[in-house]
């Protein structure tokens, strides 16, 4: 069957297309294996007992999107639209039906207006190639998204897309002004003739439910030419546990030109027993200078006992760099590289209103000494985030947080899976008392199949298990959306929208 789906799609594909063999990789292709391998960002799903796809086309243009588009409707593949490859789940390069893979890595072109301060992106581009792009430009404008500069944009900004710049400018979503898609029909819709209510659809609800967007236009945000960072690693006895106490009541509600976030982790500790100890880390961007950075930090949390020398100054790309985890002498150009090696991984997250307790930070600290590379990130929110209203975009997670967390725990040896994916839902179990309720709240850029998924061509009510958690009432709005650009449930996935009649 899979032999004759591929060999129908093909005649189809070079009934419009001449360029068939260069565009649409066969299982066969030489460049198969590694085009695949190329971004998948969870080593779990590298794994030979996944399923791949029949085929993967690698288009140069729209009309061989169009093309692809009708060609698997009329042969019945499945397509799964892949930017980045950093899908949590894998659900941009894998499917359990026959299916194909659209992969933008050849449309990703960036244009800079820097009088318009403005910039159109294809989806294929990374975030690091957005930065440098704008970087290239001007020294003091800046874009608030992501920290790893190989996320990709498409599955970025219609997710939401969250960074350092979060408190003060809000999601990417937030500063998204036009984009070009092409939807089931295979027609290009820009957001003049796509309507509002779908342009409001893919800011936030998840690109792959909609069509396949292939370009953005966002706004240019401003950053100062100097920024200062620092970031402070406290175990548990130097007083980790109050200083996290001290940072829940306090990060939401710094200026919105300082973003403090706590990174948590194990690490050996101090005492010669060769034990293990969590370790909180207090790490900081400053929209500023370090003279002015010095007093706010004695105002607000001088328990860290931040010194000058505690502080750098750089420019805003620097500072991307350092929380892309590279050396802020690096070359920009590192920004450009898209081939990484990724361990296997497992991640989840939640929302914070109230703190967490002194007893309830205890257990959190010796469930994580269980595990050997477990990671929290405390995002906070405050500022920007808190004056968007809970519809403006899908993405309903707006004032009332105190911060986000994202759990993750990561290994080499795929044997390993099922023990650590375990500990992960005994942590995330653990943690219920402490986070958002009715719904539990998730985002969806850190997407969990465990919160509930589509089985086959799930109804509206049966996916709003899994859909009040990321879009809470927000949900039935985007299952109309869906109703009315893909009313047949073309573009499906285990968290797909459904279409609000179904
Ligand atoms: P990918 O290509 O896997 O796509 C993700 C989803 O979007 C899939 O469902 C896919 O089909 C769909 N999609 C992609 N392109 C599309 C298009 N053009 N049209 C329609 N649908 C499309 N998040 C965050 O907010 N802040 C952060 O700092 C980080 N950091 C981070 C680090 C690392 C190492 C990873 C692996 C992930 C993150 N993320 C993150 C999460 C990230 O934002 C999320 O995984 C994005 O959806 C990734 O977008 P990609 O295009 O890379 O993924």
């Amino acid at each position: 069957i899979s032999y004759h789906l591929e060999t129908t799609f093909l005649q189809c594909f070079s009934s419009y297309s001449n360029s068939t063999t260069k565009v649409v990789l066969t299982q066969n292709s030489s460049s198969y294996a590694s085009l695949l391998q190329s971004s998948i960002r969870n080593h779990r799903f590298s794994d030979t007992s996944v399923p791949k796809p029949n085929l993967i086309v690698t288009p140069n243009n729209l009309f061989q999107i169009q093309t692809t588009i009708l060609c698997s409707k009329k042969h019945g593949l499945q397509i799964r639209v892949r930017s980045g490859g950093h899908d949590y789940e894998g659900l941009s390069y894998i499917s359990n039906l026959p299916f194909l893979i659209i992969d933008l890595t050849y449309l990703r072109s960036i244009t800079i207006d820097i009088k318009e301060e403005s910039a159109w992106i294809q989806s294929g581009a990374t975030l690091g190639e957005l930065y440098y792009a704008i970087a290239n430009q001007s020294k003091v404008h800046g874009f608030p998204a992501g920290s790893c500069p190989t996320i990709g944009v498409g599955g970025h900004f219609s997710g939401g897309g969250f960074g350092t710049l979060f408190r003060k400018y809000g999601l990417s979503a937030d500063n998204v002004i036009d984009a070009q898609i092409v939807d089931v029909n295979g027609k290009i819709l820009d957001r003049k003739l796509m309507g509002e209510n779908l342009f409001w659809a893919i800011r936030g609800g998840g690109g792959s439910s909609f069509g396949v967007i292939t370009a953005w236009k966002i706004n240019l945000v401003h950053v100062p030419s100097t920024v200062t960072i620092f970031s402070i690693p406290k175990s548990l006895d130097q007083n980790a546990t109050t200083l996290f106490m001290k940072w829940q009541s306090i990060a939401e509600k710094l200026p919105n030109e300082l973003f403090l976030h706590s990174v948590i982790g194990v690490g050996a500790s101090s005492s010669s027993d060769g034990g293990k100890t969590v370790l909180v880390s207090f790490t900081g961007l400053y929209l500023g200078k370090a003279e002015n950075l010095l007093p706010l930090m004695e105002n607000s949390f001088s328990e860290l006992g931040l010194k000058n020398d505690n502080f750098t100054e750089m420019s805003w790309i620097q500072s991307v760099l350092y929380f892309g985890g590279y050396s802020i002498n690096d070359s920009l150009e590192v920004l450009l590289q898209r081939n990484q090696t990724s361990p296997s991984f497992k991640a989840k997250s939640d929302f914070v209103k109230e703190p967490i307790d002194i007893s309830g930070l205890e257990g959190l600290w010796n469930m994580l000494l269980e595990e050997k590379a477990p990671t929290l990130i405390m995002t906070p929110y405050g500022g920007r985030m808190s004056e968007i209203s809970e519809s403006e975009t899908p993405f309903p997670h707006r004032n009332g947080n105190i911060y986000d967390i994202q759990y993750l725990v990561s290994w080499d040896s795929n044997e390993e899976t099922s023990k650590h994916i375990d500990w992960m839902r005994r942590l995330y179990a653990y943690m219920t008392p402490y986070v958002t309720k009715s719904p539990r709240a998730a985002y969806l850029n850190y997407r969990d199949l465990d919160i509930g998924m589509n089985i086959g061509n799930a109804s509206y009510v049966e996916a709003k298990s899994w859909g009040m958690k990321y879009f809470k009432s927000n949900f039935e709005r985007l299952a109309q959306v869906k109703d009315e650009v893909d009313p047949s449930n073309f573009f499906r996935h285990e968290q797909s929208i459904p279409p609000f009649s179904y």
